[in-house]
């Protein structure tokens, strides 16, 4: 049975003080909290990595990273590599984000190395994707997904999709609080698994996690999450509140 993720973003939030704060208030809201069948992740800045990782041990809460570079070392001035990551306890790492195709320019064929580069170095992968509003506004959001999905992952075995959790995000819901309608992330979640059948069969398809982003609230997770093909949620803003996102959570 594939597993329930809900996912913390926190993006370029939170200095070591603030982490080791909202790390202790997560912890604290978990502790009696019976997760079932459902995997809790945070994903703090690179800087405050192994401070989260060293307070996450033995707790419920897995670590991720944002980001990473495709190269396992060299002349790439500010840039962080797989190996660096594995070497301070993360095991995730959070790939195409919607942030980062925008403003750092990565583009599918990057992602594609980046992919790579972390499954080589035996990284689950969170891999984020989504249409803008003009692309839904044209009804071209499958086409996009689609080209997005094919372009950075199709050239993978089926085997690799052990290592892989999607994460649909919307880009028009992200940080607007406009979130996607269940149903309309319910429609698109059930054409990713469908395209991911038509590839790689119903075994794979079937297994890999596939998390909706985009203005997840308390208030909206419930609908979200109830819905079939939704199997959790990457959350941006309402994972920097420990009572809003164990209230996410705990929204299954
Ligand atoms: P918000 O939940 O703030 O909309 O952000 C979603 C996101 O980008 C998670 O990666």
């Amino acid at each position: 049975m594939r597993k329930n993720i809900v996912a913390g973003n926190w993006k370029m939030n939170n200095d070591l003080k603030a982490t080791k704060t909202l790390v202790k208030q997560i912890k604290k809201s978990l502790k009696k909290t019976k997760l079932k069948n459902t995997r809790v992740i945070i994903a703090p800045t690179f800087t405050n990595l192994p401070s989260a990782v060293k307070r996450c041990k033995k707790s419920k809460i897995e670590v991720a990273a944002q980001n990473m570079h495709q190269a396992t070392s060299g002349a790439f001035t500010g840039e962080i590599s797989a190996e660096m990551l594995k070497s301070v306890g993360v095991k995730t790492v959070i790939l195409g984000h919607s942030e980062r195709r925008a403003y750092f320019g990565e583009t599918d064929a990057l992602l594609a190395e980046k992919v790579n580069a972390a499954l080589a170095h035996k990284l689950e992968v969170i891999f984020c994707f989504g249409e803008e509003l003009a692309d839904r506004k044209a009804n071209k959001e499958e086409a996009v997904v689609e080209s997005q999905i094919k372009n950075a992952l199709f050239h993978l075995e089926a085997d690799a999709f052990k290592k892989i959790v999607l994460a649909y995000e919307p880009v028009w819901a992200i940080g607007t609080g406009e979130t996607a309608s269940p149903e309309q992330a319910q429609d698109m979640h059930a054409f990713i698994r469908k395209t991911l059948a038509d590839k790689y069969g119903n075994g794979v398809a079937d297994s890999v996690s596939i998390l909706y982003g985009g203005s997840v609230k308390p208030a909206n997770a419930s609908e979200i999450f109830g819905k079939p093909d939704v199997d959790g949620g990457l959350i941006g803003g309402a994972a920097l509140k420990a009572e809003d996102f164990h209230a996410i959570i705990t929204a299954f």
